[in-house]
């Protein structure tokens, strides 16, 4: 019983760890499922929304932070209102940012 308890404990605490580690990889999955219809291909833009890899806003973000209050802002919700989780933002984010790396 005892173990058991401890063992759970484990797995919750690493539950936690790869919760707040934000990955390029999950937040892809969510940029296109969210994003993408507007911010295009790989956030080069072209559609209804801007490029995101040349934009101040992703320059200025560090951890998806600059991102969540953008997207909550005026003017981001004049285009649309999004419902994520803080941490599906810091996976965009982390994502977008390995694209600035990368171009
Ligand atoms: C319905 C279309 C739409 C969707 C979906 C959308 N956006 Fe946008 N986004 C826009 C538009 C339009 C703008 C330009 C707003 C303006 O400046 O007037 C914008 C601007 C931005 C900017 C600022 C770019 C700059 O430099 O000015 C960021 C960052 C951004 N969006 C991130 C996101 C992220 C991250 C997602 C997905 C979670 C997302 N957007 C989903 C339409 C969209």
């Amino acid at each position: 019983m005892k173990r058991s308890v401890a063992v759970w404990c484990v797995s919750a605490a690493a539950g936690a760890i790869l919760a707040v580690i934000a990955t390029p990889k999950r937040g892809e999955a969510a940029y296109k499922a969210t994003c993408l219809n507007c911010h295009g291909d790989h956030g080069k833009g072209g559609m209804a929304g801007p490029d995101l890899i040349r934009s101040t806003i992703t320059m200025h973000d560090e951890d998806g932070v600059g991102y969540g209050q953008y997207l909550k802002g005026d003017v981001h919700l004049k285009a649309v209102k999004l419902d994520l989780q803080m941490s599906q933002v810091a996976d965009i984010a982390a994502y977008v940012h390995s694209r600035v790396v990368e171009t």
